[in-house]
């Protein structure tokens, strides 16, 4: 890319909540090197000023705004854009990926965090996409990636509620894109289902002791990995990605399973005249 195009591109920012740690700090080094001047978002100082040490060794011309704020609180998408807009960022990249899970029976989690839990992953997610995407579709140009999972697509025991808000994001996403699609615009969503992934996820869940994030489980991946198929699908417009193919083939089995078992539970109910 010539010098002309980096200036331009500087002057493009990409907005990553979540972006200092796990599979959103991937997506800030991916954006960071394609020249985006960035906006990182999460909650803890200690994690931006980790990302700021990384940054400033490893992309020290990357121009980056660290903004802390907790987006797991009522109206924190609003205060968000009203900062970006305030200070004149005009998001060309919106990666709407921060969240987190809780695990276990549904009756023993802590109600207050699963809360939490569904106000980051449905309520801000929800609202920060209807607030960037206006200000995107205004000038037809822009692109949203949204992180659900790859346990948006059945209903997961244990992580009864994570799941549900994933279901959520998945479907919120896609039914946007073909809107935008049917409506001609060249604004676009990807939906990123990430397999398990090795990140500070699994230990903010509890989920120590499961087996799902080993290096031997053949669904699990690293953050890196995950960032860069999801990254490159994006740029490519697709409209959701998994990466790994071994997550891939397993999803395809379940929705036949599913599919199989919502027509023999049909035939059931004809032979009953249920329906
Ligand atoms: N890892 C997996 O196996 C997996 C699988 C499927 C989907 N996902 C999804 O992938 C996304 C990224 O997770 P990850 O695996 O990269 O885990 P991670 O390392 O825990 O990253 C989560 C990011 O979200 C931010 N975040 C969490 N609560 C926040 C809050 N209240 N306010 C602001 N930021 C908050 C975190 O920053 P703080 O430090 O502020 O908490 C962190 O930067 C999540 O949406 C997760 O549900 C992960």
């Amino acid at each position: 890319m010539g010098q002309m195009g980096q200036m331009e591109q500087s002057q493009k920012f990409a907005l990553i909540t979540g972006g200092s740690s796990g599979i959103g700090m991937e997506f800030s080094k991916l954006l960071g090197k394609d020249g985006y001047s960035l906006i990182i978002v999460a909650k803890p100082q200690e994690e931006l000023n980790r990302a700021k040490e990384w940054f400033t060794e490893n992309m020290p011309d990357v121009k980056i705004v660290y903004h802390q704020q907790d987006l797991a609180i009522q109206g924190a998408a609003q205060v968000l854009h009203d900062f970006t807009t305030k200070n004149g960022y005009e998001i060309d990249v919106f990666i709407n990926n921060a969240g987190f899970a809780t695990y276990g029976d549904f009756n023993d989690i802590e109600i207050d965090r699963e809360l939490a839990m569904i106000n980051l992953n449905v309520v801000t997610v929800y609202h920060l996409t209807r607030l960037y995407l206006k200000d995107m579709v205004a000038r037809n140009s822009g692109k949203i990636l949204i992180t659900s999972s790859t346990v948006a697509f059945v209903p997961a025991p244990k992580f009864t509620a994570y799941a549900a808000t994933k279901a959520f994001s998945f479907s919120f996403g896609m039914a946007i894109n073909q809107e935008l699609k049917d409506l001609g615009s060249n604004v676009y969503i990807t939906v990123l289902c990430p397999p398990s992934t090795r990140t500070g996820f699994q230990h903010r869940a509890k989920m120590d002791k499961l087996h799902l994030f080993d290096i031997g489980n053949k669904f699990a991946r690293d953050a890196d990995f995950v960032a860069e198929k999801a990254y490159e699908a994006l740029k490519n417009g697709e409209e959701f990605i998994i990466p790994g193919r071994n997550s891939r083939i397993l999803l395809k089995l379940l929705n036949h399973m599913a599919r199989k078992r919502a027509i023999l539970r049909m035939m059931k109910l004809s032979k009953w005249g249920l329906q």
